[in-house]
């Protein structure tokens, strides 16, 4: 083969022949059948997404869980027959018809502190993930594409008042210390997964990526990781409520100025499936000592109140300290109020098992 030929990316058919071939166990293995993508590699969306853009990643790396990525709002609907056996299977029974419903925060007083005497909680965290509507996702994003999300993101950002004031920092204009300090701190996302790397996720790096950060540090925005935004509130101790309340407010004041992609059946729109809906992830870090020592009973409680329980520094990490991170599993089919009511009453549920067992 001439050197000019060996440096071509494979074409969708080969990596789809050999990914066929392997062992797989992600969603895309399971209902990307050889008569499915026959069917759906030559559509394209109106922005240009490809069946390319959605499955790369999956495509390159067996070992995904999910394996698909969401090109732009309308490749939700281009490649339907691909993408809603997978959301049905990841958000348990979220069938082809079911619609996710409207955007609703209930009563924010309901929601309240887990742990007043600071026993267990160490700390709270409530992120959603948005889209800015108008704009592709990643994989069909150019250079200037992330320049403008970011431009029109800290314009927004900038008008914050009281508590969520801050300053944001574009990734290419901070020095390398504060970058690494931001690190650090575990305020700044990292770069090269290789999950995002393969859908395309990290081109143009560090350009368009950025942090904002309130000067509490209880309130956070990355722009352009995994999604146009993340929007984060948290703070030490198990003031759920208060967290609550304030991601609900900026959440509102961001999304009336700048407008979030909606799919009319599938809610906000995110670059992960996983996250589609509500995009949000209500999350608590917990200290349960003795369940940790008896595994079942903890995965027991967890999964009757359909808690998803990961290590202390997130997905795929080991729990330090007995400390486990606990949230809300499912995204997309309920509301905002109910996701996070689903972490109020589960991190109670295991604070009595700890206590129980402390006889
Ligand atoms: N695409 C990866 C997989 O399928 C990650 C899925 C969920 N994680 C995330 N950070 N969105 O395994």
């Amino acid at each position: 083969m001439g050197g000019l030929l060996s440096k071509e990316p494979p074409d969708l058919d080969s990596m789809f022949n050999k990914f066929e071939k392997t062992d797989s166990k992600s969603l895309l293995k399971k209902h990307l059948t050889r008569q499915l993508f026959e069917l759906l590699k030559t559509r394209r969306t109106g922005l240009g997404a490809t069946l390319l853009d959605v499955a790369r990643s999956g495509l390159m790396n067996p070992d995904s869980v999910v394996g698909v990525y969401v090109a732009d709002a309308e490749s939700l609907t281009v490649f339907a027959e691909l993408f809603d056996p997978i959301i049905g299977d990841y958000h348990q029974g979220f069938s082809s018809r079911s619609v996710h419903p409207a955007k609703s925060w209930g009563n924010l007083n309901a929601i309240g502190d887990l742990d007043p005497e600071g026993k267990y909680v160490v700390s709270t965290r409530v992120r959603v993930g948005r889209s800015v509507d108008g704009f592709p996702l990643n994989p069909r994003m150019t250079a200037q594409d992330y320049l403008d999300v970011e431009g029109q993101v800290a314009v927004t950002l900038s008008t914050l008042e009281g508590e969520l004031q801050g300053e944001y920092m574009s990734l290419s204009t901070i020095g390398k210390a504060r970058r690494k300090e931001l690190v650090n701190r575990h305020l700044r996302f990292k770069e090269g997964d290789r999950f995002q790397a393969a859908a395309n996720a990290c081109r143009f790096w560090p350009r368009g990526r950025g942090i904002f950060l309130n000067s509490d540090c209880t309130f956070l925005v990355w722009c352009n990781e995994e999604d146009h935004l993340r929007i984060i509130s948290m703070q030490p101790g198990g003031d759920l409520g208060q967290v609550y309340r304030r991601l609900a407010a900026a959440v509102d004041t961001i999304g009336g100025s700048l407008g979030f992609a909606r799919h009319p059946r599938l809610g906000y729109v995110t670059f992960c499936p996983t996250n589609l809906g509500t995009g949000l992830r209500a999350s608590v870090h917990v200290r349960l000592p003795r369940l940790a020592a008896d595994r079942a009973r903890l995965e027991q409680v967890a999964t009757e109140h359909d808690l998803q329980v990961r290590g202390t520094r997130g997905e795929h990490t080991k729990a330090e300290g007995g400390v486990y991170d606990v949230s809300n599993k499912r995204r997309l089919g309920v509301t905002e109020f109910q996701a996070v009511e689903v972490v109020q009453k589960g991190v109670l549920a295991l604070v009595s098992a700890e206590r129980a067992l402390e006889g």
